[in-house]
C-alpha cells in the first residue's frame, strides 16, 4: 500500500487561467474555511446564489444530525439554473443533445426556460401537482427528462428519478415509498440503433400496487406502440404546444427538499436520500467551477445517466446553475463503434469529459487506439467517478485520451454528499494515478480510527466528514432512525457523531487520501451501487432457495462483480442458475445479475447464526483462508465450499 506513486503536475498553461491556480491558493481557501466555517459558507452562498429573500443564519446544529443551512432564505432552484442566465445568455446553448443516431440538437437557455415552464404548467394545471408533492421521473436520456426535473423544482414538487435500467418491481418499490401521485415517463428511446421501451414497466408497476399514482405523463420519443390507460395516461406531445411558457416559480425555503434519490445500503431496502434546495445547488455550482473549471464557451460532458446522482449534479443542476453548456447523450459510447465517445468529443469540441472507471476500462479494452483517430485537442479536464480507478486505466486516460496535457480529476463523492468532496483541483493539485488526493475547501473529510482519532500515514481507517456541509443528505425519506443509524452511529469524535461514508481510506506520505473501497456490504458493479442484502432478498424470493449469501469480487472491467453462494431447498435444480439471474432482472434490473452463482450445501455461520461473509469474500476472490474459523458452528462447511467453487 505504501509503494510510491508517480506525481503529475498541472499543465502550467491551464493553471494560468484556472479559478484556483496553485496549491497556495488551494491552501488559502482551506484556511479561510477553517478560520471561520460559517463565514466561509455564508459568503459563498451570498456570492453564488440569487436569493429572493436572504437567509438569517448559516448553519443550525441544534437538531444534529438533522442540520439546517441558510434558514429563512428563499429561492427557487429552477431560477438559479435558468432565469438568472437569461439576461446575458439567453441564446447560449444550455443543453446539447446528442441522439443515439448521431443527430444533435442545441437547446438554448431561452428554449430551456420555455420547455421547463411549459412542463411546470402542465404538471401544475393538468395533474394538480403542488409544493411538496412527489413526482417519479422514469425517463431516458432526452432533454424532456431535464425539463421534468426542473419543472418539479419550479413548482416545488420533490422529484425522484428512477434509473431506466430498474425493473418494474424496483420502480414499484420506489413509487410506493415516495407515495408519488404523478409519474413522468417516455414510451422509450433508442439504444444502439434500436428502440427500447420504458412505458411497459410503468404499466406493470402500477398493476402491482402504487395506489397513490393518479396520472402518468408519457413523452413520445421512439413512437413505438404503447398501451394507454384512459383517465390515467396522457401524452405530453399532444398537450405541450398549447400550454403557456410562463410559469411563476414557487418561493422555496432553503431546506425544502429538492429531490429524493434511492440508493443501496446494507439492508435489503433502498434508502430515499433526501437533498435540500439551497445547500445542494450551492455546492453543485461551486464544484462545477472549482473541479471542472468550466469556462464561458466550454462544453461539458458527463456520461452518467440522470437516474444516478452524478447525472443529477453534473448533467443537470451543476452545469445549469453556473450557466454552462451541458452535453446529454442518449446512446452508448461503443455504438456504432468503439470510437463513438471520441467522435462526440471531436464533433462538439468537448472541453471537460467526465466518466466512470468501468467505462474507461471498457473503452480501453475495445478500442485502445481509437482516441488517436479523433481530434481530442479541445479536452482540458478529464474526470473519473464512482469507484477507485486502477493506475493502468488512469494512465491510458491521462496519456492516450488526454494527450498527457489534461488534468485528471478523480472525484470522490456519494449520493449522500450531493457533490464532490475529495478531488484534485485541475489547475492546482499535483495528481497521482488512482488517488482522489485532498478534501475540497470547506469539506472536513478525515480518515479516522474506531475511536475517532485521525489516522497516521499508511494506517487505513474509516473515511468520515467531521463537520456538516451544505450539500449533505438531509435524511432518509420516511425513516429518521435509519438516517442516524446508517450515517451517524459509527464514529464519535470529540463527543460528537460524525458522518461516516461507508468507505475505507488511507493517507499517503503527502497527506493524500486514497479510497480503498466500501467497508460495509455494498458492492460497486460497473459504478452501480448495490447492497448485497438487496441482492439476497431478491434471490430469496425463489421458492427453491433456502438461503443465499452474495458478495463482491474483483472484476477486470466492472470493478466488482456479484458472486452468490446459494443453498437450495431440495437437490440441485439444473436451470436454477439461470433462474436466479432472471429473478434479479425482474426484481432489480439487468445490471444487478450475478456473474458467479454456486450451489453449496451450507453457508459458514457463527454459533449465533451470523453468516461469515469475510470468508465467502475470500473464497470468491480465490484467496487462501487466513481468518480464524474456529468460531464457526461447523468449520467443515468452508472446505466443502472451497471444493465446490474449485470444481465449478
Ligand atoms: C460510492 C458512492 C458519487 C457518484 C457516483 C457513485 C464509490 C465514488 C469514487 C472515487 C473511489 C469512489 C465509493 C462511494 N466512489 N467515487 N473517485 N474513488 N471510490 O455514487 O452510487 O452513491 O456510490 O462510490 O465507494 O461510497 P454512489
Amino acid at each position: 500500500m505504501s509503494e510510491k506513486k508517480e506525481v503529475y503536475q498541472p499543465n502550467p498553461e491551464f493553471a494560468k487561467n484556472a479559478r484556483v491556480k496553485s496549491m497556495d491558493e488551494y491552501r488559502a481557501l482551506v484556511q479561510s474555511s477553517e478560520d471561520d466555517y460559517e463565514g466561509f459558507w455564508g459568503k459563498m452562498a451570498l456570492e453564488k446564489l440569487s436569493w429572493r429573500r436572504p437567509f438569517t443564519s448559516v448553519l443550525d446544529e441544534s437538531k444534529a444530525p438533522f442540520y439546517r443551512w441558510f434558514d429563512e432564505g428563499e429561492l427557487n432552484v429552477s431560477e438559479q439554473c435558468i432565469d438568472r442566465h437569461l439576461k446575458h445568455s439567453k441564446n447560449k446553448t444550455a443543453i446539447l443533445f446528442e441522439a443515439d443516431n448521431g443527430e444533435s440538437r442545441a437547446i438554448t437557455y431561452l428554449e430551456l426556460y420555455r420547455g421547463v415552464n411549459k412542463m411546470a404548467n402542465l404538471i401544475k394545471d393538468k395533474y394538480g401537482i403542488q409544493k411538496g408533492d412527489r413526482v417519479i421521473i422514469y425517463m431516458p436520456m432526452i432533454p424532456e427528462a431535464a425539463f421534468a426535473m426542473l419543472a418539479c423544482a419550479r413548482v416545488g414538487a420533490i422529484h425522484s428519478v428512477v434509473f431506466g435500467g430498474f425493473s418494474a418491481e424496483a420502480l414499484r418499490d420506489r413509487i410506493e415509498d415516495t407515495e408519488a401521485s404523478l409519474i413522468i415517463t417516455a414510451d422509450g428511446a433508442f439504444r444502439k440503433g434500436k428502440p427500447y421501451m420504458l412505458k411497459p414497466a410503468v404499466d406493470k408497476a402500477l398493476q402491482m400496487g402504487c395506489l397513490s399514482v393518479k396520472n402518468v405523463c408519457v413523452v413520445k420519443r421512439n413512437f413505438e406502440p404503447i398501451e394507454i390507460v384512459e383517465g390515467r395516461d396522457t401524452i405530453y406531445n399532444d398537450l405541450i404546444d398549447n400550454i403557456s411558457s410562463e410559469c411563476e416559480a414557487e418561493a422555496m425555503q432553503s431546506e425544502d427538499p429538492l429531490f429524493l434519490l434511492y440508493t443501496s445500503g446494507s439492508t435489503g431496502k433502498p434508502k430515499g436520500v433526501k437533498h435540500s434546495s439551497a445547500g445542494y445547488i450551492l455546492w453543485a455550482q461551486m464544484t462545477m467551477e472549482w473541479v471542472f473549471d468550466v469556462k464561458d464557451n466550454d462544453t461539458f460532458w458527463c456520461t452518467a445517466d440522470i437516474g444516478w446522482i452524478t447525472g443529477h449534479t453534473y448533467i443537470i443542476y451543476g452545469p445549469l446553475a453556473m450557466g454552462a453548456t451541458t452535453l446529454m447523450f442518449e446512446g452508448v459510447p461503443t455504438y456504432p463503434d468503439a470510437g463513438r465517445a471520441w467522435s462526440i468529443v471531436q464533433k462538439h469540441r468537448v472541453n471537460q469529459f467526465y466518466t466512470a472507471p468501468t467505462a474507461i476500462r471498457m473503452l480501453h479494452k475495445v478500442g485502445e487506439s481509437e482516441p488517436a483517430k479523433y481530434d481530442l485537442s479541445s479536452l482540458k479536464v478529464l474526470g473519473t467517478v464512482g469507484e477507485p480507478i486502477d493506475p493502468p486505466a488512469w494512465k491510458w486516460y491521462y496519456e492516450v485520451v488526454g494527450g498527457s496535457r489534461c488534468s485528471i480529476v478523480d472525484t470522490y463523492w456519494q449520493t449522500e454528499t450531493g457533490g464532490h468532496v475529495i478531488s484534485p483541483l485541475p489547475g492546482a493539485t499535483p495528481i497521482k494515478p488512482g488517488c482522489a488526493t485532498l478534501p475540497l475547501p470547506g469539506i472536513d473529510a478525515q480518515i479516522l480510527d474506531e475511536s475517532g482519532n485521525r489516522c497516521a500515514t499508511n494506517q487505513g481507517g474509516k473515511l468520515c466528514i467531521v463537520k456538516p456541509w451544505p450539500s449533505m443528505i438531509r435524511g432518509v425519506w420516511g425513516d429518521d432512525d435509519r438516517f442516524i443509524s446508517s450515517y451517524f452511529s459509527d464514529i464519535i469524535k470529540d463527543g460528537k457523531s460524525v458522518y461516516f461514508t461507508g468507505d475505507g481510506a488511507v493517507y499517503d506520505e503527502d497527506g493524500y487520501i486514497t479510497i480503498t473501497g466500501r467497508v460495509d456490504d455494498v458492492v460497486n458493479v460497473s459504478g452501480h451501487r448495490l447492497g448485497t442484502a438487496e441482492i439476497e432478498a431478491a434471490i430469496n424470493k425463489s421458492d427453491k432457495v433456502a438461503e443465499v449469501a452474495a458478495v463482491g469480487r474483483a472484476h477486470e472491467i466492472k470493478g466488482e462483480s456479484l458472486f452468490a453462494f446459494v443453498v437450495l431447498k431440495q437437490s440441485r435444480a439444473e436451470d436454477e442458475k439461470l433462474k436466479i439471474n432472471t429473478i434479479l432482472k425482474q426484481e432489480i434490473g439487468a445490471f444487478a445479475t450475478c456473474d458467479d452463482i454456486v450451489f453449496v450445501e451450507a453457508l459458514p455461520k457463527t454459533r449465533s447464526g451470523k453468516i461469515m461473509r469475510r470468508i465467502l469474500k475470500s473464497i470468491a476472490k480465490g484467496e487462501k483462508i487466513t481468518q480464524d474459523i474456529s468460531t464457526l458452528e461447523d468449520s467443515s462447511v468452508v472446505q466443502n465450499i472451497i471444493d465446490i467453487v474449485a470444481n465449478n
